[in-house]
């Protein structure tokens, strides 16, 4: 099993030759499914919103998406009222999807809100939302989410989304694989149990760059990532762009074992 982690591709503040080596090289890499982690827009816009989509649609693959902080409206009325009208008319109509495919089972969450615009918020209901949506058995059970739920090294004082703990909690007691998120515009990865403490399952947190972007960070390029699913083996594998395309850069394999996931 192959998937895809695409996250923050802010159209509207896109770099266009980056889009369409991103495209080519989802096509080339063809994963079975690319998991998408909000921020498809700059400012919610129609036109932003369509151009996202018509990415996803080309690269030929199943895609499932969450939103961002982005992708609600910067106007406060419409912000407050109608938060995800936009999303849910020009991607998805489901905006905390689930997916029962084969032996994949992925659950997303909605985390903006109109008034936590940094961190975000998972709430008891969300968190009961994992517990039940993601039971039963699986080879790779997947949690989506746009905010993250831990900190990277290069970006160690942002917000992480409110409501963390409960749901890792929830996550760690449904035998939850892997955590996705995004938002800080920076790859990394952990092992969740080691900033979590009390969860009785080791999970692994991913978060991966902007995919298509002018929002990269210092010493950063556009990124997403592969994983790549064998048994109990779990290969990670960053693809950044470099010279006019996405090349494998780090390359982490997890192990899987009784307790959960690690190196
Ligand atoms: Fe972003
Ligand atoms: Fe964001």
């Amino acid at each position: 099993m192959r998937l895809a982690h695409v996250t923050d591709l802010h159209f509207g503040s896109e770099e266009a030759a980056v889009v369409a080596g991103l495209r080519a090289d989802l096509i080339e890499q063809n994963p079975d499914r690319v998991l998408v982690g909000g921020d498809l827009t700059m400012r919610a816009r129609d036109d932003q919103f369509r151009a996202a989509r018509e990415l996803l649609d080309s690269a030929g693959r199943p895609w499932t998406c969450v939103p961002g902080n982005h992708d609600l409206p910067l106007d406060r009325l419409a912000r407050a009222t109608r938060p995800l009208d936009a999303y849910e008319r020009l991607v998805d109509a489901e905006a905390q999807p689930t997916v029962h495919d084969g032996g994949l089972r992925v659950l997303g969450l909605s985390t903006p809100r109109p008034y936590l615009w940094k961190g975000g918020l998972i709430d008891a209901g969300q968190a009961e939302l994992i517990g039940s949506a993601l039971a039963g058995a699986a080879d790779l059970k997947v949690l989506l989410l746009h905010h993250p739920v831990f900190h990277s090294p290069q970006r160690p004082h942002e917000t992480l989304v409110h409501g963390a703990g409960r749901a890792l909690q929830a996550a760690a007691e449904a035998g939850v694989d892997v955590v996705l998120c995004g938002h800080d515009h920076v790859a990394a990865q952990i092992d969740l149990a080691t900033v979590w403490p009390g969860l009785n399952r080791r999970m692994i947190g991913l978060m991966s760059g902007t995919a298509c972007s002018r929002r990269v960070r210092a010493g950063e390029s556009q990124s997403y990532t592969l994983l790549d699913l064998a048994g109990d083996r779990l290969s990670i594998i960053v693809r950044r762009w470099r010279d006019d395309a996405f090349h494998s850069s780090d390359v982490t394999v997890w192990h899987r074992s009784p307790g959960g996931w690690g190196p």
